[in-house]
């Protein structure tokens, strides 16, 4: 961390950040096509602690530390992305059609809140493209797969909606290891908040069902503004065999207190999402069927104690993404070799036994 935060980062910052964003999914795709330096690299980075392994919704992972939706877009660098020590990685969001995303600039750096204001609006190739890159791939690295509807820059019907995210899951879920439904629709009018009006994510649920999930299935959602939200949301997933887990996506709007221009749009990850997302996942966890769901863990995880912070919470899995971008590829491992001793020093033998540990009654 010392080098990339030293030397790396200064220079890095100083190029647009999604321009940097690609050149560094590039690389991590070249790595992953040459299997030998691909295996120096893992063997460097990757977790071999036996107390980080995991198994959740019938998946082992070799640590419980994931990539979040939106570093790897389109699949291209699963390899060279697993081998830094992430037991699993998720890709995506992909929709069923290729989309531009918003107009640029569209990704701003917050050095000072180690945050990023993130308005790309979806940008992907689609599920054909992706699925196809995915197409004889290596097993190694859990892969999962973040899918939502297609940004068309103009609102879509309920029942559009709905029929995008079946199309893209019937074209995508042969690829993945899990799915995940990013429930935040880019065009729609209301959002983040679509399927928390009622019926809609009852109807999602049912068309997929018709359609025969084969995998396990996260819901990603925003932080919920009321207990009657998450009750509602809930209430409406009840017994669906398919839906083994929740994950957190970035609140709406700004925290306060950020020195951010009043009128740019987007969401803030980093450091300011980590109050919302630990809430959040409290609350997930206090009410959620624990023998069949887990929580997926994301926001402002820059460190160890972070990680174990949102374990402690719930989460079975934590996933970061800023936190590449503020302290480079090392902090992988740096967690990995951080979160045993925290097990350790609580008495806990394994992840599992410290998952939900503050919450529990
Ligand atoms: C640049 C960027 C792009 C993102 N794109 C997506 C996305 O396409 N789909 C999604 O579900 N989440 C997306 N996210 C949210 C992350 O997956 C993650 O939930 C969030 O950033 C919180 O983690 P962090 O604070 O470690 O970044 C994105 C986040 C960032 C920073």
């Amino acid at each position: 961390m010392g080098v990339y935060r030293v030397l790396a980062r200064p220079l890095l910052f100083r190029a647009d950040a999604e321009w940097v964003h690609d050149r560094a999914v590039r690389v991590a795709e070249a790595v992953g096509k040459v299997p030998a330096v691909c295996d120096a690299v893992a063997k460097h980075y990757g977790a071999t602690d036996p107390r980080l392994a995991v198994e959740v919704a019938g998946m082992t992972m070799s640590s419980p530390i994931g990539l979040g939706a939106g570093f790897d877009k389109n699949g291209r660098a699963v390899a060279g992305l697993g081998a830094l020590g992430f037991g699993h990685v998720e890709i995506g969001s992909v929709s069923v059609d290729r989309s531009d995303g918003n107009p640029r600039p569209r990704l701003f750096r917050l050095p000072s809140d180690e945050a990023i204001v993130v308005h790309y609006g979806v940008p992907n190739d689609g599920a054909d493209a992706v699925a196809h890159r995915l197409h004889g791939r290596r097993n190694g690295v859990r892969l999962g797969i973040n899918v939502v509807n297609t940004n068309r820059g103009i609102a879509a019907s309920e029942h559009e909606v709905i029929d995008d995210y079946v199309r893209a899951v019937r074209r995508l879920q042969g690829h993945a290891d899990y799915l995940c439904l990013n429930l935040s629709c880019p065009n729609t009018e209301d959002g983040q908040h679509f399927f928390l009006r009622r019926g809609r994510l009852e109807l999602l649920l049912h068309a997929l069902a018709e359609v025969g999930i084969e995998r396990p299935v996260v819901l990603k959602v925003a932080p919920f503004a009321r207990p009657a939200e998450l009750d509602g949301f809930l209430t409406a997933v009840g017994g669906t065999e398919f839906v083994r887990g929740f994950s957190v996506n970035l609140p709406p709007g700004k925290p306060a207190g950020l020195a951010v221009p009043e009128k740019m749009p987007g969401a803030v990850s980093g450091r300011p999402a980590e109050r919302a997302a630990n809430r959040t996942i409290r609350e997930l966890y206090a009410a959620v069927d624990r023998k069949r769901q887990v929580i997926v863990g994301s926001g402002g995880v820059f460190d160890a104690d972070d990680a174990y912070r949102k374990i402690r919470l719930g989460a079975s899995l934590v996933q970061l993404l800023t936190a590449l971008v503020y302290r480079g590829p090392s902090v992988v491992r740096e967690i990995n070799r951080g979160l045993p001793e925290l097990l350790s020093r609580d008495g806990f033998a394994s992840v599992r036994e410290a998952v939900g540990a503050d919450v529990r009654t």
